[in-house]
């Protein structure tokens, strides 16, 4: 929540800002701000409430000098409204030199603001942030050293915060603290940068060092300085941004949702390179920390994860138990978190998290560590804090994903979901082998079916424009296709709007069928006739049921199904696939669905209303 940048060196530093704050503008979007230092001008401010854009007007209004340091910031509001008042940066001391951006919350900003206003400070704006800026300009008239006035006033703050600061009398560095927040550095030639992820300055720089926890930087055109909240020099280590700017772009779509669902077959295949053998063997380098004893060792996973992401470990839990018949236990982070649950060194805790950097999820991790299980994360953001802090991580190779919404990242996260329980199935030798090497073989096929259903979406997208006014839509699934149909509710609610309600199709007659009522739509996954469970005709039945009292049916069905017309209004096809991959196809037309009966609605698909793409707060 919130996206932040800085920038040092000889470039317009206007344009970097603003560059970075576009790719960011997914952490937040409730109002835009940017400071810089312009020698002979001193330090500029431009903020304003609303979308980035609002900013860039104003700016192209009245344009800022030219400048070679400065910072950006797009918001996420916490505390106070988003007006332009309270949008970032803020100003600190009396003679407003000091500039500050911070992500994240002060938790103890109101005993901090006490002492502050005894001394007489003026604050223009309700929010935790303008604390620090008031704070670290006063210690900085006081010990006229700006890095150590920094040091002294970040060890003084509690909570969850990045934060950045500039000051008019030191025009040629920027400081950075991390503190349970994102922070990543980007290092050029002769320029500098910092970013709440690598999408701020990957258009500039790849070489990207990624900040730890209760860190300090000291950022200059030439040098980048690492040190603990304490003041001990801290050794880090480069790596290289394996996005590139084109992948953070829109690329002539008219929205990153609609890009990002077309990247998919490639988000699929490049989550599977290298880890999947053509006869079906896995090989995940990744966890080469667990030998076979530790797997063997294994009594219980625990998957934990928020929104989509937790949907994704629904569905990998069917193939993990399926395949290595270790149980697995799906829990949302935060519920997880706080309810004093059962983990033993023999626990797994896989985490699973598009960003890394829920805060959520990264407390259920820390938990779990402190009781002694082993921590596997399955992320998409290099250097993310999840990363960081866990024993083993599978990257899902989506590339960036910048749409609120996640789509990209869900298949690229059941894919990988799928690669850890072949590769928990082939060490734990409990199945044959031989049917989990079809099935890996199987898996490979998927990129080439993702393909599929995406050249034959436009009956999905007729029916999404022609629902433009639908004021309730239900989902039904069974097996890998309830979660399926709850992320097809989810990403309803949040892009259109609309009421929408994912339910497992054999829990109906328990409650919910009591909502039919004639014209209701309900989107059905329907599960291959083929499969051995027979689970097709029970879910055929539970339509029938619904038809029976008015529902308006929309099947999402295999091609060859010849069944489901019969029964349902109207029916969309996906290749034939192995059920349990089967998510990996089936929730492609939901997320079409969703995309357009958002934009039929006018509503902006991309930046959803009250929503930020990375949830850095509790
Ligand atoms: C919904 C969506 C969210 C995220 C959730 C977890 O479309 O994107 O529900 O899945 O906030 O985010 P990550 O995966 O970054 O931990």
């Amino acid at each position: 929540m919130c996206g932040i940048v800085g920038y040092v060196g000889p470039k317009s530093t206007l344009d970097v800002l603003l560059g970075g704050l576009r790719r960011l503008e997914y952490r937040g979007y409730d109002s835009a701000g940017v400071s810089i230092i312009a020698p002979g001008s001193g330090l500029q401010t431009r903020k304003k409430a609303g979308k980035l854009d609002n900013l860039v007007a104003d700016i192209e209004a009245h344009p800022l000098p030219i400048s070679h340091i400065g910072i950006g910031h797009t918001r996420w509001a916490t505390h106070g409204a988003p007006t332009d008042t309270n949008a970032h940066p803020h100003l600190g001391g009396s003679a407003s030199k000091l500039s500050l951006i911070h992500n994240g919350i002060i938790e103890n900003f109101a005993e901090l603001k006490a002492e502050l206003l005894a001394e007489g400070t003026k604050f223009s704006s309700e929010t935790d942030s303008e604390v620090a800026a008031h704070l670290i300009a006063r210690e900085y008239e006081i010990l006229g050293d700006l890095p150590t006035a920094f040091a002294k006033v970040v060890n003084r703050l509690h909570g969850a915060f990045t934060i950045l600061v500039i000051h008019e009398d030191e025009p040629d560095v920027v400081l950075a603290a991390r503190k349970n927040a994102p922070l990543v550095i980007g290092l050029g030639d002769g320029e500098n940068f910092l970013g709440s992820d690598v999408a701020a300055f990957v258009e500039h720089t790849r070489r990207a060092i990624s900040v730890g926890q209760d860190e300090i930087v000291i950022l200059r055109a030439d040098s980048v300085q690492l040190q603990s909240f304490a003041g001990a020099p801290v050794t880090f280590e480069e790596f290289t941004v394996d996005w590139d700017a084109s992948a953070a772009s829109k690329g002539g779509w008219s929205s990153f949702m609609a890009k990002e669902i077309a990247d998919q077959p490639q988000a699929v295949a490049d989550t599977l390179m290298g880890r999947l053998n053509s006869d079906g063997s896995v090989r995940l380098t990744e966890v080469d920390g667990l030998s076979v004893a530790d797997i063997k060792a294994i009594d219980r996973i625990i998957m934990v994860a928020c929104g989509t992401a937790a949907y994704a470990c629904d569905i990998a839990k069917y193939a993990i138990e399926k395949f290595s018949r270790i149980p697995v236990q799906v829990e949302l982070s935060h519920e997880f978190r706080y309810r004093d649950p059962i983990v033993t060194p023999n626990t797994l805790i896989v985490a699973v998290s598009q960003s890394g950097e829920t805060m959520d999820t990264l407390m259920a991790t820390r938990f779990a560590k402190e009781q002694g299980a082993k921590v596997l994360a399955i992320c998409n953001t290099q250097g993310a804090t999840l990363a960081r802090e866990s024993d083993a991580v599978i990257y899902t190779h989506a590339g960036p994903e910048v749409a609120v919404a996640s789509t990209k990242a869900l298949t690229a996260q059941i894919t990988a979901g799928m690669l850890l329980a072949l590769f928990l199935g082939q060490n734990r030798g409990v199945v044959a082998q031989e049917t989990l090497l079809q099935l890996g073989q199987e898996l490979l096929k998927m990129p080439a079916r993702v393909t599929k259903v995406l050249e034959n979406l436009d009956d999905v997208r007729a029916l999404g424009r022609e629902m433009a006014n639908a004021k309730s839509v239900l989902f039904l699934g069974r097996n890998v296709g309830f979660p399926v149909a709850m992320e097809g509710a989810l990403k309803l609610k949040e892009l259109a709007y609309i009421h929408a309600e994912g339910f497992a199709a054999g829990e109906l007659k328990h409650g919910p069928i009591a909502l039919i009522e004639e014209g209701q739509p309900v989107i059905v996954i329907v599960p291959s006739p083929r499969d051995a469970d027979s689970l097709h005709p029970k879910v055929i039945s539970n339509i029938q049921e619904i038809r029976a009292r008015g529902a308006r049916v929309i099947a999402i069905a295999e091609v060859g199904d010849e069944q489901v017309g019969h029964y349902a209004e109207h029916v969309i096809f996906v290749p034939q696939s192995e059920n349990i991959f089967s998510a990996i196809l089936t929730v492609i037309p939901l997320q079409v669905f969703a995309l357009e009966l958002s934009t039929a609605k006018g509503l902006d698909v991309d930046q959803p209303r009250n929503l930020a793409k990375s949830v850095t707060v509790e």
